[in-house]
């Protein structure tokens, strides 16, 4: 019989799947943007879209968050070493609590810097933060770390994932990947 038959909820999927697609057009464009040499109209571009899709991000992540913590998540194969299911649920904590601080960091950055995100203007918010040279290099630093093992997770996450589908072949891919069954 195989372990976790269910796998996870239609929405904890949809939720998985939708914000994975935006964070892999958030890394490139935001690695991309900040390169020395760029033309100026295709920085602009790439900055104006990775500020925007990252301040629509937020709601969504905050949603799936508020999803995830009252419907708990299916259990890991009984044939996982307690290890790595230790490893396995630090991870997911990691990777929700760099997607909370990646926008915030995000935000901070650009708003204690003094710069425009034209949909929160375009809605008629305020800046919420002043301006200020020393939170804006820290959120920039912030911001920068926080990418680098947003990264670096992301990594091992993917390897995880192919061990299981390919050489373990176990519930953990199909229990996420979008067909339920
Ligand atoms: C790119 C951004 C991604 C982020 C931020 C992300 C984040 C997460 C998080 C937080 C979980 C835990 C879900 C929970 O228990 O609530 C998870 C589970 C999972 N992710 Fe991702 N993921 C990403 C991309 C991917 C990709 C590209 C793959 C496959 C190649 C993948 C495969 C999986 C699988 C199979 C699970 C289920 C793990 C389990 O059953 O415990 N993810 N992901
Ligand atoms: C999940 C959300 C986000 C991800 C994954 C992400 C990822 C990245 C990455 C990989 C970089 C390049 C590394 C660096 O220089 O820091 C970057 C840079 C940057 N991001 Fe984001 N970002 C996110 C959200 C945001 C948001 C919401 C904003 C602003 C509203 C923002 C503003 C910036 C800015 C201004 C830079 C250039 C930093 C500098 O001044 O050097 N990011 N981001």
């Amino acid at each position: 019989m195989p372990d976790r038959p269910q796998g996870y909820r239609v929405p904890a999927r949809m939720f998985h799947w939708g914000i994975a697609l935006a964070v892999l057009l958030m890394i490139p464009a935001g690695l991309t943007m900040t390169r020395e040499g760029l033309s100026r109209p295709l920085q602009d571009t790439l900055f104006i879209f990775h500020k925007n899709l990252g301040v629509l991000l937020f709601p969504f992540i905050l949603a799936r968050l508020a999803y995830r913590l009252t419907h708990p998540p299916p259990p890991l194969p009984d044939s996982m070493p307690d290890w790595q299911k230790r490893i396995a649920r630090l991870s997911h904590v990691l990777l929700y609590t760099l997607l909370i601080l990646m926008p915030l960091s995000g935000f901070t950055r650009v708003r204690a810097g003094g710069f425009p995100i034209e949909l929160l203007d375009w809605l008629g918010f305020g800046p919420w933060i002043g301006k200020s040279e020393t939170l804006a290099k820290m959120a920039q630093g912030l911001h920068y770390a926080g990418a680098m093992c947003l990264i670096a997770l992301l990594t091992l996450h993917v390897a995880a994932t192919l061990h299981h589908a390919l050489i373990r072949k176990d519930s953990v891919w199909p229990g996420m990947w979008p067909p339920r069954g």
